[in-house]
């Protein structure tokens, strides 16, 4: 079954809206395989956000993501990867479709609430990254 890698980012477990999250996961068929709550460190912030280190909003997305704890888990299901994705909205919560969780929950693309692997590879390097005791 393909899995992929999703984090509820600060902003969300600040606003206490896990729960409404993650039943939209749940009720989509998506399993929960693997969850965890931590405060992230710098160096895992780093190296999750690796393919964006020359970009020009690296240093605030870092300082973002290790600004409070982040719920990381591991969803699984039939084409895992894109559902979520699908689910999750766009990146920029201004294009986000309503009903998806950014279209309906964020406003800007520095506070999106959510983050998923964007291919089956991405969430392989995630999964790994994140929960290295998993499997
Ligand atoms: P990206 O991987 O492109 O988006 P996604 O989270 O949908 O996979 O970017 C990672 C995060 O970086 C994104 O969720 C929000 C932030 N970001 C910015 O702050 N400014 C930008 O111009 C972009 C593209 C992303
Ligand atoms: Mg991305």
């Amino acid at each position: 079954m393909e899995e992929t890698l999703v984090l509820i980012k600060p902003d969300g477990v600040k606003r206490q809206i896990c729960g409404e999250i993650l039943t939209r996961y749940e009720r989509k068929g998506l399993i929960i395989k693997a969850m965890k709550l931590l405060q992230t460190p710098k160096e895992l912030a780093q190296e999750h956000y690796a393919e964006h280190k020359d970009k020009p909003f690296f240093g605030e997305l870092v300082d973002f993501i290790t600004s409070g704890p982040v719920l990381a888990f591991v969803l699984a299901g039939k084409n895992a990867v894109t559902s979520v994705r699908t689910i999750n909205g766009a990146t920029n919560p201004v294009d986000a479709t309503p009903g998806s969780i950014r279209g309906d929950y964020a406003l800007t693309m520095d506070s999106n609430v959510v983050h998923a692997s964007d291919s089956v590879d991405s969430a392989a390097r995630e999964i790994h990254l994140w929960f290295p005791e998993y499997k």
